[in-house]
């Protein structure tokens, strides 16, 4: 399939949303929320000069567990995959765009990472630095979200029929057990909770689901 045909599928009548699609979009509004938090969480330590070290260690193992090990293995290795097969380009096309931002965003962790580690090792000279990467990353992964939505679901949308839609969805459920295994996704759930909790009140949009502050358009 061409750039032009794929094109025309998304601007014609959109197709019904099928159980992956779903499924992946349901994951986006979690990671909207954990976004809300992370920023809350850079504006505090803007306006205090004291990070709250608890909070970006949570949003850290969410980004690194469930949005990189799970959300992105089950588009890289299941979604994309057959959407090559069914003829959208991998190269060069909304796929590569993707794949190009998933490894930036995993670039932006691994500088988030270091940063957080050197500011609790006692050294405050980081501060700026996960403060930029922090702010980079949530900046990325919301235009990267509204991408994923409005395009490229779409597009999966018109090249899958409910069945295959079905069998997709079960793969991605074997990620959830190979990858995280079992339990973690509730476990990550509760912990989104939690600091939704504990930074209400804050400085910055209010992180819960729906938040006005949310522009991902995940909802
Ligand atoms: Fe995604």
């Amino acid at each position: 399939m061409s750039d032009v045909i794929t094109l025309k599928a998304v601007r014609s009548t959109p197709a019904p949303e099928g159980v992956a699609v779903r499924t992946l979009k349901t994951e986006h509004q979690a990671v909207c929320q954990v976004l809300n938090v992370l920023d809350k969480a850079v504006l505090k330590l803007e306006e205090t000069g004291e990070a709250p070290l608890a909070i970006f260690e949570d949003v850290l193992e969410f980004l690194t567990v469930f949005v990189d090990a799970c959300h992105h293995t089950k588009e890289e290795e299941v979604l994309f995959p057959l959407m090559g097969r069914a003829g959208v380009p991998s190269r060069g096309g909304p796929i590569g765009v993707m794949l190009a931002e998933h490894q930036e965003g995993r670039e932006l962790i691994a500088r988030y990472r270091a940063s957080l580690a050197a500011l609790k090792g006692g050294d405050p000279s980081t501060q700026a630095a996960l403060i930029e990467a922090a702010r980079a990353y949530s900046a990325l992964l919301r235009q990267h979200i509204q991408k994923e939505n409005n395009v490229l679901f779409a597009i999966a949308d018109r090249l899958f029929d409910s069945e295959t839609q079905q069998e997709i969805f079960e793969s991605f459920e074997e990620i959830e057990v190979t990858k995280l295994g079992a339990g973690t996704h509730e476990r990550l759930h509760g912990k989104i909770e939690q600091m939704v909790e504990a930074t209400a009140g804050w400085p910055g949009a209010e992180a819960g689901p729906g938040s006005a502050g949310c522009s991902c358009a995940c909802h």
